[in-house]
C-alpha cells in the first residue's frame, strides 16, 4: 500500500510531562513521519467540536474538559497503512489493556488520560487533518 497519512494529538497529560519527544519517538520508530506540528491549547469549543461522535457518551464532558487542561501537539504522521500502524503503536484505549511496547501501555496514566489520539479510519484522518491544519502548514 502507499504510503498515507493520519492525524495523532500528543494529550495534556503527555506534554504536561514533558513527553513530547518520547511519544513522537516511538511514533517514528513504527515507521511513520511527522509531516506536520504544532503545539495549541484548544478551547472548549474546538475540543466538543472535535470530539462531537462522543457527545452523547456519559466521559465526554470529562474528556472535553481533559483534552483543554494543557497544551496538546496536534500531528500529521505519513507512512505506508498510517492508519492502522498509528493504531498499532498507541495500543488499546485502556492502558489496562494494551499491549507492552505501545504509547498507551508505556506512558499513558488512565483510560481518560491515554496521552494519545489516532484516527480510527483514513475517511476521520482526513477530517481531522483538515480541522487543524492547512494544506501549506504539511510537508512531506
Ligand atoms: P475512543 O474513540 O473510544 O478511543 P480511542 O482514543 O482509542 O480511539 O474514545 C475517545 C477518547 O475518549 C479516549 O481516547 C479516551 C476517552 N474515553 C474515556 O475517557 N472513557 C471511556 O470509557 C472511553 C471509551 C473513552
Amino acid at each position: 500500500m502507499a504510503a498515507n497519512r493520519t492525524f495523532s494529538i500528543i494529550k495534556p497529560d503527555a506534554t504536561r510531562r514533558n513527553l513530547t519527544g518520547a511519544v513522537t519517538k516511538m511514533l517514528e520508530e513504527a515507521g511513520l513521519r511527522v509531516v506536520a506540528s504544532k503545539r495549541i491549547h484548544m478551547s472548549r469549543e474546538q475540543a466538543e467540536e472535535f470530539y462531537g461522535v462522543h457527545r452523547e457518551r456519559p466521559f465526554f464532558n470529562d474528556l472535553v474538559t481533559f483534552m483543554i487542561s494543557g497544551p496538546v501537539v496536534v500531528q500529521v504522521l505519513e507512512g505506508e497503512n498510517a492508519v492502522q500502524r498509528n493504531r498499532d503503536i498507541m495500543g488499546a484505549t485502556n492502558p489496562a489493556n494494551a499491549d507492552a511496547g505501545t504509547i498507551r501501555k508505556e506512558l499513558a496514566e488512565s483510560i481518560e488520560a491515554n496521552s494519545v489520539h489516532g484516527s480510527d479510519s483514513d475517511e476521520n484522518a482526513a477530517t481531522e487533518i483538515a480541522f487543524f491544519f492547512k494544506p501549506e502548514e504539511i510537508v512531506g
